[in-house]
């Protein structure tokens, strides 16, 4: 099941019959996966300190990959525009320790791809791998061309592009707990199996992070993937891109905010030059609404699931934006309270150890099994979703 997983998640990326890959437990899984068999080749390579050159807007994921594997993360910086990374600026990055490039497709914050066609050049010309990060949007955008929202390819038809992880448990819409790698050749995926020929239990050799692996995930990803069919991601998807472009053109609309680039999928992210985002993202939580923030720059974004594709979601969206902005317009210059304030004041420290020592509380508390001692309700001043993400 875990091969025609990866079988038939190569073919919806145009991969060719040397096209492989693994199934793993997650979108950070794949991604480090990714970062430990090109760090492996840059090591071979005689490189001692591999590089990873990537947008500033890639996830998380890499920081942790480069922290775990002993690797640099080059923050490449993006075009203020189209929040696309700048090609030209990754270009004076590269350098003897680079050992791989990355493009998101989209990216998390603002859902922009990144211009894979140029990077897919430049690694061609430079030799070095590049990774395209699908992990979010990459079972929408396998479905976009059908489903007549053409794109610009991102996939194993750009020459240079070496590895693609998309996670089933996203838009596949399998359990959570699993996700694809994929490579354009087997020779980048020995890079990332462990092998101990030596160990006293036996030769161990394993594809991935895990040792023992969830073989129930794996059938229920590949039950959904069977379940749903060809035409049900099609379905899926074009209700959920119909649904992100009317948000993104109807918020374009309203005086006193902007939309970030020009987003192509299902991420709409939401700024202000005029009054503080986060007061718009206190008063849609106080409707209802649970927005993810941003930072550097502040914002807000929505990401477009089947749920807000259901009759009158987005309509009510649009007009509870509509209505809070003209009520925030009212007073622009007041101060963001509430959760909008903290939001605010945590980028503002300089000293990010303080935030990653409250961010280390907050995941404390998330342990804790005592029982509160006071009677009064709890105020809870920060929250985690489903991306690991504290608030
Ligand atoms: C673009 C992108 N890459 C990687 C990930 C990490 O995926 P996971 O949370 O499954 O580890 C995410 C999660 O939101 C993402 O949006």
């Amino acid at each position: 099941m875990e091969a025609e997983v990866v079988r038939m998640t190569c073919t919806l990326f145009n991969g060719g019959p040397n096209t492989c890959g693994t199934v793993t437990s997650g979108g950070t899984e794949s991604i480090l996966m990714a970062c430990k068999a090109y760090r492996d080749m840059a090591y071979e390579r005689g490189v001692k300190h591999p590089e990873i050159i990537a947008p500033v807007s890639v996830h998380a994921a890499f920081d942790k990959a480069a922290n775990y594997f002993g690797m640099k993360l080059v923050h490449i910086p993006l075009d203020k525009k189209t929040m696309k990374v700048d090609v030209k600026a990754m270009r004076r990055a590269i350098s003897k320790n680079t050992a791989m490039l990355v493009c998101s497709a989209p990216q998390f914050p603002h859902g922009i791809i990144d211009p894979i066609e140029e990077v897919g050049k430049m690694a061609l010309k430079y030799n070095l791998p590049l990774h395209v990060d699908a992990c979010l949007g990459g079972f929408l955008i396998v479905f976009m061309a059908k489903a007549n929202y053409p794109l610009a390819p991102f996939d194993f038809r750009v020459k240079g592009v070496t590895s693609i992880s998309a996670d089933t448990h996203k838009y596949g819409y399998a359990p959570k707990g699993s996700s694809v790698i994929l490579y354009s050749d087997k020779k980048y995926r020995h890079y990332q199996y462990f092998v101990a020929p030596d160990w006293q239990g036996g030769i161990y050799a394993s594809p991935s992070v895990a040792g023992s692996r969830p073989g129930g995930i794996i059938a229920a990803c590949w039950a959904t993937m069977m379940h749903m069919g060809e035409d049900g991601y099609i379905k899926a998807t074009k209700k959920i891109i119909d649904t992100a472009r009317t948000i993104n053109t109807e918020i374009r609309k309203i005086n006193g905010v902007f939309v970030f680039g020009d987003p192509e999928v299902s991420v709409v992210a939401i700024g202000s030059d005029v009054f503080d985002i986060f007061r718009l993202s206190n008063a849609l939580t106080s409707k209802g609404w649970n927005l993810n923030t941003l930072q550097y720059p502040s914002s807000i974004h929505i990401c477009c699931t089947v749920l807000h594709t259901h009759e009158g979601v987005a309509k009510q969206l649009i007009s509870d934006v509509k209505e809070q902005v003209a009520l925030i317009l009212k007073n622009p210059n007041e101060k963001t309270t509430g959760m909008g304030a903290i939001y605010g004041m945590a980028q503002s420290i300089p000293d990010r150890s303080m935030v990653t020592e409250i961010s280390r509380g907050f995941l404390d508390c998330l342990y804790s099994t005592e029982e509160p001692k006071s009677s009064q309700p709890q105020k809870t001043y920060m929250n985690g979703n489903s991306n690991g993400k504290a608030h």
